[in-house]
């Protein structure tokens, strides 16, 4: 069964472009509601682990060195289905391919530096629900 939870970031791209305000009030306006955010600078160490699965890919120490160049903004979101509905949200990876109307499409400057993340699947949301919300 489809999970009512997704992990969303908001990119240092967004982020340092002033554009957090836009972005969280179009996700909220998508149906999402924050259960828990903060505003986090990301160690190497962090970036590292939470990408892990893309390790050694042509694009990951760029991937690693974008999300540790500013503060990001990870959130806790709930919505019916919340995986899927959110990444339809967001768009496609390459803002050049994301719909019409969809977050990347709206902000994110290219592939790399891309406005936006969101989990791939329920798993993954608990796990990266976890690696920012565990502690409190
Ligand atoms: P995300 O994990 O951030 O929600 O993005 P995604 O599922 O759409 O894309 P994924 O394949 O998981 O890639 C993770 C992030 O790596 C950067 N990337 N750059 N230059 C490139 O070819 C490239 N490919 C991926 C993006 O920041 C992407 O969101
Ligand atoms: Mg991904």
């Amino acid at each position: 069964m489809a999970g009512r939870m997704t992990l969303g970031i908001v990119k240092p791209d967004a982020v340092g472009a002033g554009k957090l305000g836009q972005v969280l009030a179009h996700i909220e306006g998508q149906g999402f509601t924050v259960r828990e955010a903060r505003l986090v600078r990301l160690t190497r160490q962090e970036a590292e682990a939470f990408y892990e699965v893309h390790r050694g890919r042509p694009f990951y120490e760029e991937l690693v060195s974008f999300m540790t160049s500013g503060p990001c903004f990870p959130m806790a979101l709930e919505a019916p289905d919340a995986v899927a509905a959110f990444r339809a949200a967001i768009g496609s990876t390459d803002p050049a391919e994301a719909a019409e109307g969809t977050v990347r499409r709206l902000y994110a400057e290219s592939k790399g530096r891309n406005a936006v993340h969101g989990s791939d699947s329920d798993e993954n949301a608990e796990k990266e629900i976890a690696f920012f919300f565990a502690e409190r």
